[in-house]
């Protein structure tokens, strides 16, 4: 007897050991293995847990790993059987993943997606064989997905959306008989394996599938245009996306006359953006797939009208996404009958018609139950949206309402108060027009958002008004607010966006709203005139705020809080001292760009720019500094683009400055009195340079060689100054001038154009496109160097007022994209090279006060100039001069058709160019004024300032 109980004693311990029955646990209960405690420590040190969730994960033999967070074990056995580490906000794992984890033979689920997982996927988890649920979505990971994943026969979900992986999706994944979900959509190059002829074939085996996810998958859309036809075999499929894979129309069609098993199964489909064009999806889609539930097609090339089938069909859909197409006509009244339709978002398209056409009441006949909407989100901005708003109490389930920048008309009607959820309300750019008083809230109290921006209407409230809500963001500007200050802000505690520009007759700023700041992450009250002085105030703004008070009437020094912006725009201002603000002793600052020009800056250019090495952009034109560049400059290690023209600064360049060799693509240091020689180390150094100009200057001495080391430059602007000697021969090393492209833009460009975007200074942007080379009002003697015909790129060459002899080259005709050529007053000889008649976008042209001689070449263009452009030669002869060539008859009067009418998209670059002609002249004022009266430019601009902080705004909110 003793011995059977022996005898089962050790069996028991023989099982235990093979089953994992622990017997050691005090209170009964089975603790976890050894084994598996130590794996997980592995594992553990493998990651950086900055926020702690691994905090209970000691190193303590007695510990218990089964109550570790995250940590799930089978209650008999002892075993890990779930590993659950998915980030959220408040915390996240990072590192890489340890194989030690594929110890844990008994996991079931694993999930770590919303981390900063990085690395390769381990492909010992293909070990793993109890796994059913792999979800490592959403982290860093990359190279190729395992092919051992396959062995994984149990797995029924398997997401590696959102990684950064690449390469083919192995085949074997299509052993997985049990898998359920699939998902691999949004990674960074992953691919559908090319080399056999049934490439896909394998994904059609996957029969349980109900959810499949290859957004992004490169080649779906390959040379085959049967790819989707594994399609046709998945029986019960419920989610198909498959956004981002370049998917055309003939990608589609074979779909179209196909049956598919899935198509009452099927409940989301997602073929966002991709490159439909033909409505044809819509036909397929209505018939394919009777139970839709959320449709998304936006950002596709779609023409035409919304079918009005959409609606009559498909009863089930809960969100309709068409945004970003090329949709025409009105919405079907039928969207508006869709009972359960919660989502509809159609901006972005062409849409017209009235919001009442398509939102009424339910009629009768539908089969709704009650008659009221369930639409949440409607999002039609940026269409052609017209009539009134309609009284919008009929959707009591509204929360996000998005009309921005349609035709809208008339007055905001005050029931919009009663659609008590509402948190999202975006009119900006209709013409609404009259008054927004109190009354249009009172149930409000849960707005978020308003933007009732760019219409004309008048916000009348009172002065002690209390809001019901809390607004996160608010846009006001050219809103009329009748002479008052909005002082209800102040009882606004979570403003991050606030935008109030061009107001007209807006009190001074009170001292309170300073304090708003310290929640801002975006300022705009630009444009209003405002007067009076910033106060210096201890303030904490914890968001490195976006801040642009340009263009107002501010004065006084610039405090010292708002070195902690990360985006500061002052232009037009009126401010005089700058010291206050880099040089008062404060917190670390992340200031990425900051713009001063036009305003009153006085006194020695200020020598604290040592702490500022986050600067990117430094824009102190049109002031009254004086003194040298100080030395510190030479700090900003990451400034692209240093702007300092028309002051009264003096002395030599500091040569710290080359320390800004790795990013400097912008300097402009014209209209001072900087003297010297041109630096050699700008040649040496600064090879990223894209904008040189140092005109209008003291220099002196010859145009070093090697500036022709700055292949990048596009303008070169050396005119007025005392420079004398010759043309370097090695102008043909500016490689960017020789391309007659517009070079691709680099970060730094995108970065530098977003912001001069935003700054509404189209000027400088233009200026990318421009390829200049400006040596005029110089000494420079010599001939023009026949290298220089290489400049295929050049848009504009003035080499006029120096001494340069010789001929013209004659292969000046190579410059094709040449738009304004001044030779004048030089002493130029010879004939005017025939070639000169090959440019025809010449629109500027002066040789006059040369000596050149003979005919003028005949070509349509050169006839088409005054006569001044060729005056003071005394021997040229031939139209458009007056004086006959020996021996010539009466001319035939020529037809001249000077301005070819260019299409739309080039009528802002001509307007550039012609003013470019004029601004030679009269510097650029002329051109900024001309392109800001371009209405179709000014209009782009606010709407892309407008767009992009909904989107900055939706995204945040996500
Ligand atoms: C993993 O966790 C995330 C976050 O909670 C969750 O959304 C996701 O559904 C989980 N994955 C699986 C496969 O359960
Ligand atoms: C600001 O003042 C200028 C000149 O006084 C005026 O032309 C402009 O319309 C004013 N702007 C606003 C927004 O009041
Ligand atoms: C700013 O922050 C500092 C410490 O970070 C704190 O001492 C100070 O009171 C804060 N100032 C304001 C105005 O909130
Ligand atoms: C111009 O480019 C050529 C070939 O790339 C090079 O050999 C030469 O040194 C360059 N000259 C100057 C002055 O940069």
């Amino acid at each position: 007897m003793r011995n059977s109980n022996i005898l089962i004693f050790h069996v028991l311990l023989l099982l235990s050991s093979i089953f994992g029955f622990n017997l050691a646990t005090k209170n009964g209960e089975t603790k976890c293995k050894e084994k598996e405690r130590r794996a997980l420590l592995t594992f553990k040190q493998s990651l950086d847990d900055e926020f702690g969730m691994l905090s209970t994960w000691k190193d303590d033999p007695n510990a218990d790993c089964c109550k570790w967070n995250g940590i799930q074990c089978n209650h008999q056995t002892g075993y890990v059987q779930s590993l659950d580490l998915h980030g959220s906000e408040t915390g996240y794992l990072s590192g890489e993943i340890n194989p030690s984890i594929t110890e844990l033979q008994h996991l079931k689920y694993l999930n770590l997606s919303y981390g900063f997982y990085n690395g390769k996927i381990p492909s010992q988890i293909g070990k793993l064989s109890q796994l059913r649920h792999l979800d490592l979505s959403w982290n860093g990971l990359t190279g190729a997905i395992p092919f051992q994943l396959g062995n994984l026969s149990q797995l029924q979900h398997l997401d590696l959306s959102n990684n950064e992986l690449i390469g083919a999706i192995p085949f074997q994944l299509g052993n997985l008989s049990s898998l359920e979900s699939l998902r691999l959509g949004y990674n960074f190059d992953l691919r559908i394996n090319s080399q056999s002829q049934d490439n896909v074939e394998w994904l059609s085996n996957l029969s349980s599938l109900r959810n499949l996810d290859l957004s992004g998958v490169q080649n779906l859309n390959n040379s085959s245009h049967h790819t989707l036809k594994f399609l046709r075999k998945l029986p019960i499929l419920e989610e198909l996306s498959l956004s981002n894979c370049s998917l055309s129309d003939a990608n589609m069609h074979p779909l179209y006359d196909s049956h598919l098993n899935f198509s009452t199964s099927l409940t989301l489909l997602d073929i966002s953006e991709n490159q439909l064009t033909s409505s044809m999806i819509f036909n397929w889609i209505l018939n394919c797939s009777s139970n839709l539930q959320h449709l998304y097609l936006s950002n596709n090339l779609l023409r035409g009208t919304i079918p009005d089938d959409v609606g009559t069909k498909m009863h089930s859909l809960v969100s309709l996404d068409l945004s970003d197409n090329s949709l025409e006509g009105k919405i079907p009244k039928s969207i508006g009958n869709i009972c359960n339709l919660e989502t509809f978002v159609a901006g972005d398209n062409h849409l017209s018609g009235e919001i009442s056409d398509f939102i009424t009441h339910h009629s009768n006949n539908s089969h709704c139950i009650g008659n009221v909407s369930s639409l949440q989100v409607l999002e039609l901005s940026n269409n052609q949206i017209s009539g009134m708003l309609p009284d919008l109490s009929i959707l009591p389930s509204l929360r996000e309402l998005y009309l921005s920048y349609n035709k809208l008309n008339g007055e905001i009607p005050t029931t919009i108060g009663s659609i008590t959820e509402l948190s999202d309300l975006v009119l900006s750019g209709n013409s609404l027009e009259g008054i927004v008083c109190e009354s249009h809230f009172t149930n409000l109290s849960k707005l978020e958002l308003i933007d009732l921006s760019y219409n004309s209407l008048t916000l009348k409230v009172t002065d002690d008004w209390v809001p019901p809500f809390q607004l996160r963001g608010l846009g006001l500007s050219n809103c009329n607010m009748n002479s008052r200050f909005p002082n209800w802000l102040q009882t606004q505690n979570e403003l991050s966006y606030l935008l109030i520009s061009i107001v007209t007759n807006l009190p001074s700023i009170p001292i309170w709203f300073w304090s708003k700041l310290q929640t801002i992450e975006l300022l705009d009250i630009s444009n209003n005139n405002l007067t009076g002085k910033i106060p210096n105030l201890e303030l904490n703004l914890t968001n490195n705020p976006t801040i642009n008070l340009s263009s107002n009437q501010l004065e006084g020094s610039i405090p010292s809080f708002l070195l902690q912006a990360g985006t500061l725009f002052l232009s037009n201002n009126r401010f005089s001292d700058l010291a206050p603000l880099l040089c008062t002793k404060t917190k670390p600052t992340n200031l990425q760009f900051l713009d001063i020009s036009n305003n009153q800056l006085k006194g020695e250019f200020p020598d604290c720019w040592m702490n500022l090495a986050s600067l990117k952009l430094v824009e102190l034109s049109n002031n009254k500094l004086s003194g040298k560049i100080p030395f510190s400059m030479g700090n900003l290690v990451n400034i692209e683009a240093l702007n300092l023209r028309k002051n009264s600064l003096s002395g030599q360049l500091p040569s710290s400055l080359k320390n800004c060799s790795n990013t400097l693509s912008w300097l402009d240091l014209g209209e001072n009195m900087f003297h010297g020689p041109l630096p050699l180390w700008i040649g040496d150094y600064l090879h990223q340079l894209r904008t040189l100009s140092l005109k209008f200057n003291y220099f002196n001495g010859s145009l070093p060689s090697n500036l022709c080391h700055l292949r990048q430059l596009n303008v070169l602007d050396l005119s007025q100054n005392n420079l004398s000697g010759g043309i370097p021969i090695c102008v043909n090393n500016f490689t960017s001038m020789v391309k007659d492209t517009v070079s691709s833009p680099t970060s730094i460009d995108v970065d530098f154009e977003l912001l001069l975007m935003w700054k509404g200074e189209l000027r400088e942007i233009a200026y990318m496109f421009l390829k200049t080379i400006d040596l005029s009002s110089n000494h420079l003697t010599g001939e023009i160097p026949t290298e220089m015909e290489y400049l295929f790129g050049l848009t504009s060459l003035n080499l006029s007022r120096n001494n340069l002899s010789g001929k013209i080259i004659s292969n000046i005709g190579n410059f094709k994209s040449l738009e304004f050529l001044d030779l004048s007053r030089n002493h130029l000889s010879g004939r005017i090279p025939s070639s000169l008649t090959h440019i025809d976008r010449l629109t500027m042209l002066d040789l006059s006060n040369n000596q050149l001689y003979g005919k003028i070449p005949i070509g349509t263009q050169l006839q088409s100039f005054n006569a001044s452009s060729f005056e003071g030669n005394s021997n040229l002869c031939g139209e458009p001069l007056d004086r006959k060539c020996p021996g010539e008859e009466e001319p035939t009067k020529s037809q001249v058709s000077t301005t070819n009418g260019g299409d739309e998209s080039s009528i802002f670059l001509e307007a550039l160019y012609m003013s470019m002609g004029i601004g030679f002249f009269t510097g650029f004022v002329g051109l900024v004024g001309s392109i800001l009266l371009l209405p179709s430019w000014r209009e782009t601009y606010s709407r892309f300032l407008n767009t992009l902080i909904l989107k900055v705004f939706k995204w945040w909110k996500q």
